[in-house]
This record gives structure tokens, sequence and C-alpha cells, in this order.
């Protein structure tokens, strides 16, 4: 990484952050970001390069997915800095002939961003010239309703995201809102969730005399089971 890099690093988006706005054109028309996916969760996500393998295979299985995602309110989009026709010309070989892992005729329906000045890329810190100057790497940005990034998980060129992590990374942000707990290691719905630390001396004390519905492990961990089917129930649209 060049010296200049290092001692002026480039701003990138945070977790808190209001998204950074652009308008850009898609596979599926212009989009005005993040104001036209008000009211919706989102994942932004970059890829290094249309027509490569993995990048394939993230393509299909995240495209499978989308109708899950959508049930959780959450529409995704994709963005690499290649141009408008290699991304429907990819789109196509994918939907007309790749057949992988029994998945085939895969059609992706969520806007795939063209980026070829590297605007939106560079605006939320895809490019990574210590990975590659030319490509975005494998960033993922989730997005609330009120345009608040929630989540940035970035990956290499080489790895391959794993999408059902996402999945349970958008119910678990998702719970953390919806019934003010927070989530502990590998939580998935079903399993206890975190009751929000004592914030005086005397809940402290009550927590451990008085544990009511908790399970607490000391003073400052306590947990309580909740229900799976309530979880989804209150996230996942009917
Ligand atoms: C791929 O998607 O296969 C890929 C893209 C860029 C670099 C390495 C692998």
């Amino acid at each position: 990484m060049d010296v200049n890099t290092q001692t002026n690093p480039p701003s990138m988006p945070r977790i808190g952050d209001k998204a950074p706005a652009f308008k850009a054109v898609t596979t599926q028309g212009e989009i005005n970001f993040p104001d036209q996916y008000a009211g919706n969760w989102v994942i932004l996500f970059s890829h290094p390069a249309d027509f490569t393998p993995v990048c394939t295979s993230e393509f299909m299985t995240f495209a499978t997915m989308e109708d899950q995602f959508a049930k959780a309110n959450c529409k995704l989009v994709g963005l690499s800095v290649d141009g408008l026709y290699s991304h429907i010309a990819w789109l196509r070989t994918i939907k007309d002939k790749i057949v992988y892992r029994g998945m085939k005729n895969v059609e992706v329906k969520f806007p795939l961003i063209e980026d070829i000045t590297m605007e939106v890329a560079k605006t939320y810190g895809m490019i990574q010239p210590g990975e590659s100057t030319t490509k975005a790497v494998r960033a993922v940005f989730v997005i609330d309703p009120k345009g608040i990034i929630r989540t940035i998980i970035y990956y290499p060129l080489s790895l391959g995201r794993n999408f059902d992590e996402l999945y349970r990374v958008l119910i678990a942000l998702q719970t953390a809102d919806a019934f003010s707990v927070a989530t502990p290691a590998d939580w998935r719905p079903g399993d206890e969730v975190i009751v929000p630390p004592a914030g005086s001396c005397g809940v402290a004390k009550e927590r451990m005399e008085n544990k009511q519905d908790m399970t607490c492990h000391d003073w400052f961990f306590c947990t309580k089971k909740l229900d799976k089917d309530k979880v989804l129930g209150t996230i996942l649209k009917k």
C-alpha cells in the first residue's frame, strides 16, 4: 500500500452514517439511492467484475434468495465498475446457460449498477487499492428504512460471500430494533437474546436477586427467551 494512502486514508461511510446519496444507471433503469428505498431495508453490495466465476456463483445464489429477503422488507442492489451492456450480457448468460449447484434459469431481477467512473465505488470505499485498483472488492452495506448504514462487511476478491449469514445479519438487526435486545454470538431466531445491560447498581442488584424471566450469567450478562414465531411473525411480511 502506498504511503499516501496510509497517512491520508480515504474517507469511507461508517456504521451509523446516512448512506451517501447517488443517482445511477442500472439494469432495471435509473435509481435514486437511497431515497427511493425509504421505508425498505436495502443491501447494497459490490462485486469485482462481470463474467467471473466467484461473482457468478454469488449472483445466482443471491438472486435465488431474493424473495426470502423481500419477505424481510429488504431489497438488493448490486454494483460493479463494468458498463451496462456488460451487465446485461452477463445476466443473460447466467439465465440462459449457467447451471450451478442445482440452480438454473436464474433471473437476476434486482438492479445492477454500472459504475465505470468508479464514482459510487470510491464513495463507498469499495475500491481497496491493496487488493485491486481496477475492481471493487466484495463490499456489503446493510441500510435501514431511514437510510442509515447498519452493517458493513468487506470480503476480498477471492472469497465468495455467505448469503445465509447476510440474511442472519438482516434478521438480527430487525430483531434488535423490534424487541430492544442484542443478539449473541451465532444467534438465530429462536435462540435466547441479550437483555440491555443494567444501567444502575439498583438494577444490577435486582437482576441478580430477582431474575424474573431472565438467565443472568452475571449482573452484566443476562439473556431471555424470545420465541422464533414471535420474531419471524413480527419481522416477515405475511
Ligand atoms: C471471481 O469472481 O471469480 C473473481 C473476480 C475477480 C478476481 C478474482 C476472482
